[in-house]
């Protein structure tokens, strides 16, 4: 696609998301605040149903990975130890002449010299190190020794409770601990979407290992983490893996492999995975003095573990997800003509609405009656769609808008008027194929259940 039609493609997507209550500006009647978004009705499903997904995958259907949730705010010291309050840092520019402010390794470069990307001036200042934590202070007095910063990684919760966690869970090496949530980086300049946001979410693990075990396992988790990608429906073609050089790795990474995916603005970094040697719990050790080594005793050995961190984005996901399920589809109209479905094709285990249900006519009791009774028996185990309004054509269209993979219409069979054979059996209409199949309302909640599980 060429680039135009690209931009206009994520323009399209950005409006249904804004449309169909996936995404919305942060404090919107207050004009927005930049780098920060609000997810709707469907976007809370949709990331609900990605980070339920990823959590029984990595945690719950394993024996060697255990979960946590730890705290926004730490403990300064945290921060000086990961080396992130020293060196997490972007190179910041600003514009001589517009006065805007820019990352300066993303600016455009003409003949070999960066410009604005705002105003196209070449007369930016020289970069300087803008370190992108967020800052706060703990307790009610806003001296230094009270600052504390907001986590930019959920990552170094994992290491600091390593002991308490090898403590408690009895896990011998090599293990894992898991976890998600929030992470705040001021960067210096949001942008596609939420894509690059200032507030976002992660889904990370921290895979100890021994050191002869570590690029061995990062390959492992490389496989585990595009078989995952094919199975929320991003598939594999449309991950691009970069095997990053040593030269731009973290000096510390023995390997690292940034999995990108193919977004409308481009090829861009939906997760990295790292291996990281023994880096972050020496460091650890080293500025807390506590021990956190591992004690083999088998082999009456004491050592630091090494570590692979598969590292994800939840919002990154969930943008790629949308992207990926877009679609605009010429079909047959119903005067005749053709006309255009917008549908997401999200994977049904993605889909923030599993079904539509739907009675063929609003003013009939008895078909009312028969839908509510069959959307209120499905409840309990997904989240279902009641809609009386509109023809039934319309009805499917605004379930495609937003991905429901299942519709079921309750009509005049259903309620057993046009004899007993179909008494009790529904429409049961596919989202893709948009082919209809009759069932028993019997079987209903069974078969929807085998496809989103
Ligand atoms: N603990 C390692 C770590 O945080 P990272 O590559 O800086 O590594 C991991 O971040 C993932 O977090 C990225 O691949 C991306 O999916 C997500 N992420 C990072 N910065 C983000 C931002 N500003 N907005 C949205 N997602 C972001």
């Amino acid at each position: 696609m060429a680039k135009d039609e690209l931009s206009a493609r994520m323009e399209r997507i950005v409006s249904l998301c804004k449309r169909r209550g996936f995404i919305f500006q942060s404090s919107e009647i207050y004009g927005g605040i930049n780098g920060f978004w609000d997810y709707g009705p469907m976007g809370v499903e949709l990331k609900r149903n990605l980070k339920d997904f990823w959590w029984r995958r990595n945690v719950q259907e394993r024996e060697d990975v255990v979960g946590m949730d730890g705290s926004i705010i730490m403990n300064r010291a945290v921060w000086r130890a990961s080396g992130h309050e020293e060196t997490f840092s972007d190179p910041m520019v600003d514009c001589k002449v517009c006065k805007t402010r820019h990352r300066a390794d993303l600016l455009p470069e003409r003949d070999g010299a960066k410009y604005c990307a705002h105003c196209g001036s070449a007369h930016l200042t020289e970069p300087r190190d803008f370190n992108l934590m967020f800052k706060s202070h703990a307790g009610p007095i806003e001296s230094d020794e009270n600052l504390v910063y907001l986590r930019p990684e959920t990552a170094q919760a994992m290491f600091v409770q390593f002991r308490n966690i090898l403590d408690t869970s009895r896990q011998k090496l090599p293990f894992g601990i898991a976890q998600i949530g929030k992470a705040f980086r001021n960067e210096i300049n949001p942008r596609n979407y939420t894509f690059r946001s200032r507030e976002f979410e992660q889904m990370e693990i921290e895979y100890f290992c021994r050191a002869e075990d570590g690029l061995r396992l990062t390959d492992y988790w490389l496989e585990e983490r595009l078989k995952f990608y094919e199975d929320i429906g991003i598939p594999r073609p449309k991950i691009h893996i970069k095997d990053i050089p040593a030269a731009d790795r973290a000096f510390y990474s023995k390997r690292t492999y940034d999995l990108e995916y193919e977004f409308p603005f481009g090829v861009s970094e939906l997760e990295g995975i790292a291996y990281r040697t023994d880096y972050d719990l020496s460091r650890h050790i080293e500025h807390s003095g506590k021990p956190l080594e591992y004690h083999d005793e088998v082999a009456k050995e004491k050592f630091v573990p090494h570590v692979v961190e598969p590292s994800a984005g939840v919002d990154r996901t969930a943008l790629a997800l949308i992207c990926e399920a877009y679609d605009e589809e010429e079909i047959a109209g119903e005067g005749g003509g053709s006309e255009t479905r917008t549908v997401l094709h999200f994977h049904p285990r993605m889909a923030p609405v599993k079904c539509g249900i739907f009675p063929l006519l609003k003013n009939k009791p008895a078909l009312v009656a028969c839908a509510r009774d069959i959307a209120a028996r499905l409840r309990p185990h997904m989240t279902v769609f009641y809609d009386e309004a509109g023809a039934i054509g319309r009805r499917y269209r605004r379930q495609d808008e937003i991905g429901t993979p299942f519709c079921v219409t309750v009509d005049f069979d259903t309620i057993g008027e046009n004899g007993p054979e179909k008494a009790e059996t529904v429409t049961l209409r596919h989202r893709d194929a948009m082919s209809q199949e009759r069932i028993p309302i019997a079987d209903l909640r069974e078969r929807l259940l085998a496809a989103i599980h």
